[in-house]
């Protein structure tokens, strides 16, 4: 497996394999890879010839200075997992590189998708997203890249960028991966304390909860929001970021639920925040649910 630092290395290696006529797949990431992770790698592997996972916490898209600097970092073990799973290259950039000094160019998708849940909850994200994102396209030049359902915003707010700025890159989407509990992965969790950890699973139980009354006809977006709060909110240390009710396009928020709708929560456990959703009326979630 190849590890470049360098851009030049990084172009040069794309390029090669480009000439040789393989096909690359490509996976963003800030490390702390976890089995959703894992999932990108095997679908960029069934999509391509060669896969490149890139490790940069983008301190761009982070709107507050602790949590960037709390965020979960261990290369070796990352190197280790790319490794086990087939990675043909990592692409593991400096900071400096990346967004030397004088650096002033920014990619900003405006409009609908920028309107509610995480880009109103933190402020110039999805712009750090962006930017990092078309910056490592523009870097691997890959065929496809895979993102994951779970940060579907992301998800939608790239494929906007990509066809706005007729970037040749496929955008592939893939699902989110859980724990036995319910709890989506995500790199964030190992931040969270034995008792928050315990009670995050009230996320997707909340979400399963609402979804179950969407199911019995519940259209009312405020009564859906409601049975999800109720869930998280009983714990200690928990405070509701958002839980919205928005339409898959352009992810604006419905007074009335229906089937085109998803649920989407972002919930602090101890200062931890975490972020899901579910598609109401599709597949419910895995979670213990009492009577
Ligand atoms: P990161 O949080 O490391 O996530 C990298 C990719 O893994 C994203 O596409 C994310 O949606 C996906 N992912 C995270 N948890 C998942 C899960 N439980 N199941 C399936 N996929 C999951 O998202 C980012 O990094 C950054 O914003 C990035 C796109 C790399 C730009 O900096």
């Amino acid at each position: 497996m190849e590890q470049f630092e360098q851009i030049d290395e990084q172009r040069s290696w794309s390029l090669a394999q480009r000439q040789a006529g393989k096909r690359i797949s490509f996976v963003p990431t800030m490390g702390a890879l976890h089995a959703g992770h894992a999932s990108l790698i095997e679908r960029a592997k069934s999509e391509g010839d060669v896969v490149v996972v890139s490790i940069f916490v983008n301190p761009t898209q982070f709107d507050n200075p602790d949590d960037l600097e709390a965020y979960p970092k261990q290369m070796e073990r990352d190197w280790e997992v790319c490794q086990s799973l087939g990675v043909d290259a990592v692409f593991v950039p400096t900071k400096e590189a990346m967004f030397p000094n004088g650096y002033c160019t920014f990619v900003e998708v405006v409009g609908p998708l920028q309107e509610s849940l995480c880009a109103v909850s933190r402020p110039g994200h999805f712009r750090g997203v962006c930017t990092v994102v078309q910056k490592l396209f523009n870097i691997v030049q890959p065929d496809c890249a895979i993102f994951g359902q779970k940060d579907l915003q992301q998800v939608l707010i790239i494929q906007r960028m990509v066809s706005d700025l007729s970037s040749p890159v496929e955008i592939i989407v893939a699902p989110t991966i859980r724990e036995d509990d319910g709890l989506a992965l995500s790199s964030r969790n190992q931040r969270l304390d034995d008792e928050s950890r315990a009670n995050a699973v009230s996320v997707p139980r909340g979400l399963e909860l609402a979804n179950q009354a969407f199911k019995a006809g519940e259209r009312n977006s405020n009564k859906l929001m409601t049975a999800f709060a109720n869930e998280v909110l009983m714990y200690e240390n928990v405070d509701l970021d958002y839980a919205d009710v928005v339409d898959l396009d352009g992810f604006v928020e419905c007074e009335e639920a229906n089937d085109h709708c998803i649920l989407a929560v972002a919930v602090f456990f101890n200062g931890v925040r975490l972020i899901d959703h579910i598609h109401l009326g599709g597949p419910s979630l895995p979670v213990a649910i009492e009577d």
